[in-house]
């Protein structure tokens, strides 16, 4: 199966629109996957990282709450968002938290192409 070429386009999309001032790609870097044969889930790989990452501010009583990161179903409500978010290196806040990783940047990157599968 062959990476779908149309999704970075959408992607570049997205962040555009998301008010905030344009990242350079060489900045922000993200592996695109090869293939989906071996997709992240969220149960396996997701969940983790962003309880990891995220849901210190994204879950009750945290900076974020009103956009809870700490379920699949919740992820997904704000699915779009989220992508941009970590697309574009603005998550987590650069001024609190250190930057995530290239490998889990291309991890998100990855389930979300892949169509976000919970397990
Ligand atoms: C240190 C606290 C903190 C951490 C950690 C954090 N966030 Fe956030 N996040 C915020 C705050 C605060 C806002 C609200 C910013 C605003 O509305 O301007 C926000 C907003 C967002 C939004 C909504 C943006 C929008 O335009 O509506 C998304 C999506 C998001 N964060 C995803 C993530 C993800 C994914 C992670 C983990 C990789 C993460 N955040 C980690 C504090 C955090």
């Amino acid at each position: 199966m062959s990476w779908p070429r149309g999704v970075l386009g959408v992607l570049g999309l997205l962040g555009a629109c998301s008010g905030a001032p344009e990242v350079e790609p060489a900045a922000c870097p993200v592996h695109e996957p090869s293939s989906c044969s071996d997709s992240p889930t969220y149960e396996a790989d997701v969940r983790e990282l962003f309880a990891r990452r995220c849901t210190s501010c994204h879950s009750a009583g945290g900076l974020a709450a009103d956009r809870d990161l700490g379920s699949f179903a919740a992820v997904r409500r704000i699915g779009t968002t989220v992508l941009g978010q970590v697309q574009g290196c603005r998550m987590p806040p650069p001024e609190s938290e250190a930057p995530l990783t290239l490998a889990e940047r291309s991890l998100v990157v990855q389930w979300f192409a892949c169509g976000a599968p919970e397990r």
